[in-house]
């Protein structure tokens, strides 16, 4: 006589990895959707330059969307009134459109591929160049689109240390480079303190607040800037001690 069968319900569910405290963080370790490929170390910067836009009607701008991954990611970090454009020179990426997200197709380094980046956006609140790494397509989507973006925005360009790499067009301390032209941006910064007729403050001392470097990424906020005050509160603490003349503000 034969047994009867023994059957035991069973359902195995992979365990959750615990919160790491950064959302795009655990977005990653949970994903299983699109391809995509990140640095580690990108997260944290990412999450501090990016969380005030969380649930807001912002609008992104990612250059170089590859399988369509890192889009996903946004939609689930910004939230549904969020509007993402992505932008690539592969055809294919056409199929990464859908609700709420766009899709152009072209050369990042061709500038009237990049106004009309612009214009299709309307505003641009973060831009992201995640693209060719090439120095002629990082330094033509700054001087573009940059001005293009909003006045509270965010731009941050990744993989910087293609401006090491030779086959990227880079070389240690070569002028070609991105990154000695962000460096170039640097002084633009601080134009404000200049005493040089070579730098005098333009439209990007007036309209940029920061410029953060970390390994391979530049992000820079922009905040609308007058000139910079210098101002004083309290007793001087030392009655015979003057203050350096280097740093004695101009008393008008
Ligand atoms: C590093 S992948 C993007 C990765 C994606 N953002 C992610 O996080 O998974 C670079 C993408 O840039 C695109 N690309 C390369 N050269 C480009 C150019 N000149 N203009 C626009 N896109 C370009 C490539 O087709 C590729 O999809």
């Amino acid at each position: 006589m034969s047994q009867p069968p023994v059957n035991f319900s069973f359902s195995f569910s992979p365990p959750t990895p615990a919160s790491s405290g950064n959302p795009l963080q655990d977005f990653f370790d949970r994903h299983q959707g699109r391809l995509m490929s990140k640095w580690t170390h990108y997260f944290d910067v990412y999450h501090r330059h990016f969380a005030r836009f969380r649930g807001t009607a912002c609008t992104l701008v990612e250059i170089g969307v590859y399988h369509g991954g890192s889009l996903q990611m946004w939609r689930d970090y910004l939230g549904p009134k969020a509007r993402l454009i992505g932008v690539d020179i592969e055809e294919r990426a056409r199929a990464l459109a859908g609700p709420g997200t766009e899709i152009l197709i072209g050369d990042q380094e061709d500038p009237l591929f990049l106004s009309q980046i612009a214009e299709t956006a309307g505003r641009i609140d973060l831009l992201i160049d995640d693209g060719g790494h090439h120095m002629q397509q990082q330094i033509n989507t700054l001087l573009h689109l940059y001005p293009r973006i909003a006045a509270n925005g965010v731009y941050l360009c990744e993989d910087l240390h293609t401006s090491y790499w030779e086959e990227f067009g880079g070389g240690l301390r070569q002028p070609q480079t991105f990154i000695e032209f962000s460096k170039r941006l640097i002084d633009k910064l601080n134009a404000f303190h200049s005493r040089d007729d070579e730098l005098v403050p333009d439209g990007y001392t007036a309209s940029t607040q920061s410029m953060h470097y970390y390994d391979s990424m530049l992000v820079i906020e922009k905040r609308p800037r007058q000139p910079p005050q210098m101002v004083r509160a309290g007793v001087p603490f030392f009655p015979d001690l003057e203050e350096r003349p280097s740093l004695k503000p101009e008393m008008p």
